[in-house]
């Protein structure tokens, strides 16, 4: 196959590398707005070069993979669709609530698949909880708990674009809540604080963040982040029932010191980011893209799926604002 990327960033970088060893890519082609980026990139990977999107788009790519800033990804995921070409979208789908809706409607209304870039839902920890609860293996569940916790800030431009702690990082949370559970968000109470970096707040944005979420079923589900997890990239989930709690991330990386005496768990290195800690499931999303682009397989992560975990995002923004407890019923949706 001939697979285009725009954006090589932290991710489009990756994702390229990626791309690049797995067996269905024939050709890679990568471009950036900033045109030294991509071909750099591309002479370094020994790939192909596109000096635009449009020159890109129209040379016969059976695939796209969009990972670019976000305010990139509405304007070039309408492109690719337009265009008829299967897309892979690094999330969220957009910066506000408005375009993401608008945008869903637009794929929705297409036969192009797209798979936006929820990682989570391809790793092996997660896919194991999923079916554990969906096979009644915890009895009734009643307590989540979800984080992500990133080592170091991204840089100052980042936080300008990215929408937010809510919208860029525990949308990730917010989405695997809703794969494990199977269950939707019914209402929010959201809080954030900063602790770090003064540019955080100077983009309306906070470095660190918890929110209860309350699941249509009545499951409570703690959801923290913060950007200051010098401990090492810690992302977890524990699910709690009645016949027994499963946990996600608690591998012998775990970035957490134990402070009982003699307790020498977890001994192995930390991870320092998400990169590492979830190189097999970005394999496994971008394997799973080439059976979509195929017409294999169905997507296993939509545009619906990308809306309704922004929604609750969007939730959590509004109630950190107000200081209230959210219904998603509040919310916009399709
Ligand atoms: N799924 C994940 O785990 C994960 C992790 C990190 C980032 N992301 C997402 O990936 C996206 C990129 O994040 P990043 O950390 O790589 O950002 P980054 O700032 O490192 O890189 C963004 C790149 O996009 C390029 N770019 C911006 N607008 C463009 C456009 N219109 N056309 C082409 N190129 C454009 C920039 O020049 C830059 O090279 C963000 O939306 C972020 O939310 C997802």
């Amino acid at each position: 196959m001939r697979i285009g990327l725009s954006g090589v960033g932290r991710i489009g970088a990756f994702h390229a590398e990626t791309l690049k060893g797995l067996d269905f890519v024939d050709e890679l082609v990568v471009t950036d707005v900033v045109v030294d980026a991509a071909r750099e990139l591309a002479d370094r990977l020994g790939v192909s070069f596109a000096g635009s999107v449009t020159e890109l788009l129209s040379s016969d790519v059976d695939g796209f993979v969009i990972a670019t800033a976000t305010p990139g990804h509405a304007p070039l995921l309408r492109q690719a669709v337009e265009a008829g070409i299967p897309t892979f979208c690094e999330k969220p789908l957009a910066g506000t609530l408005a375009e993401t809706i608008e945008l869903a409607k637009v794929v929705d209304a297409s036969a192009v698949p797209v798979q936006v870039g929820f990682q989570r839902r391809f790793d092996d920890g997660y896919r194991r909880a999923a079916s554990a609860v969906a096979g009644g293996e915890l009895g009734f569940v009643h307590t989540i708990r979800a984080n992500t916790h990133d080592q170091a800030p991204p840089p100052a431009a980042y936080v300008a674009t990215s929408g937010g702690l809510f919208r860029d990082c525990l949308v990730h949370d917010f989405d695997i809540v809703r794969f494990v559970t199977g269950r939707e968000v019914a209402s929010v109470f959201a809080t954030g604080a900063n602790k770090g970096a003064s540019f955080f707040s100077e983009a309306g944005d906070v470095d660190t963040a918890a929110a209860v979420l309350t699941l249509e079923d009545g499951t409570l589900v703690t959801v923290t982040a913060t950007r200051y997890s010098g401990a090492g990239h810690d992302v977890r989930l524990e699910v709690m029932g009645s016949d027994g709690t499963l946990g996600v991330g608690f591998d012998d990386s775990l970035a957490v010191t134990s402070a009982e005496a003699g307790v020498s768990y977890p001994g192995g290195p930390r991870h320092w980011s998400f990169m590492e800690r979830f190189l097999p499931a970005y394999r496994a999303e971008l394997q799973a893209f080439a059976q979509v682009a195929r017409g294999r397989a169905a997507s296993a992560c939509t545009v619906v799926d990308a809306l309704e975990a922004f929604r609750v995002a969007e939730a959590c923004e509004i109630s950190r604002h107000e200081m209230r407890v959210v219904r998603l019923d509040e919310i916009d949706t399709l």
